[in-house]
């Protein structure tokens, strides 16, 4: 006799350097009884079983009791979509989900972030450097900065391994748009998009890919365009997946292989776009 049982999980891989963000599927399938491989099979089902329901009732139990949940939520926090283009590399490209608080940096000592600073915002709210922070935490990946008293706010210098230079700076833009304050002044609305650009203020464009996810037939061609994120106008002559884009900032890419994929454009003197993010089946 033979029993097929099939298993399906979806795995949320916390962003890391190079791969921030992974959805990643495996599958389980053939779960035969009369074999040499069901005891393992049957261990790391039971496994599973007892891992799952012990993490059920403890949720449900520390509910019931509010006083023992961890960690409260500071008010104004918000989930928004956070980018950081290093100098050779993508180090976040994720949402995250961040809110008013102190910090501490290494050249800057801790103050206060929550967009009051300097008086830019009557109420406390999530800011764009308490998404860096929040994604320092998360991520495992240092930054640094210093503090400007009279500005009232940090002025970030390092970023993973990629530091500033005495010509090359990093910069913050929000929603593709350069910020006019600083990060701890500048307040987020959910679902904005924060980006921190190394040596941004040298770059041309902000690369920036549409569509952003896609699914595609194995062997099928997809047309995506590059635009500047900043004024929307089309990129040519930026490079995604092995295409250049032409005049109007289109490039036809081929899908060969099934599987998930990550693609950015890039053109020498612009900043790396947002991740494509392709399924090929
Ligand atoms: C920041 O630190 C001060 C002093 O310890 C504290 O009173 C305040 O609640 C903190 N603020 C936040 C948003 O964590």
């Amino acid at each position: 006799m033979s029993m097929h049982a099939s298993l399906q999980y979806i795995k949320v891989v916390p962003a890391v350097a190079d791969r921030p963000f992974c959805l990643a599927t495996q599958n389980y399938v053939a779960w035969p009884l009369d074999s040499a491989l069901f005891l393992p099979h049957f261990i790391m089902y039971s496994l599973t079983t007892l891992i799952v329901a012990t993490s059920l009732l403890s949720a449900s139990f520390l509910n019931a009791f509010p006083y023992h949940k961890r960690t409260s939520v500071a008010p104004g926090s918000s989930l928004v979509n956070l980018r950081i283009e290093g100098e050779s590399n993508t180090i976040y490209e994720a949402p995250i989900f961040s809110g008013p608080r102190n910090i501490t940096t290494a050249s800057g000592g801790t103050h206060l972030c929550d967009g009051t600073n300097l008086a830019a915002n009557p109420t406390p709210g999530n800011t764009c450097t308490d998404a860096l922070d929040a994604a320092s935490k998360l991520a495992k990946f240092p930054y640094d900065g210093t503090f400007d008293q009279k500005f009232d706010d940090y002025f970030i210098t390092s970023i993973s391994t990629t530091t500033e230079t005495s010509t090359m700076f990093w910069g913050l833009l929000l929603n593709y748009q350069f910020t006019p304050v600083g990060g701890c002044q500048q307040e987020v609305k959910p679902g904005d998009n924060i980006l921190w650009a190394f040596d941004a203020f040298n770059k041309v464009y902000f690369l920036k890919v549409t569509p952003n996810t896609l699914v595609a037939k194995k062997g099928s061609t997809h047309t995506v365009t590059v635009t500047d994120g900043t004024t929307g106008v089309p990129v040519p002559n930026a490079v995604i997946d092995g295409v250049t884009t032409d005049a109007s900032g289109k490039a036809a890419l081929v899908f060969r292989r099934t599987g998930v994929f990550e693609y950015k454009a890039t053109r020498s003197d612009s900043l790396r776009s947002n991740a494509l993010y392709v399924a090929v089946v």
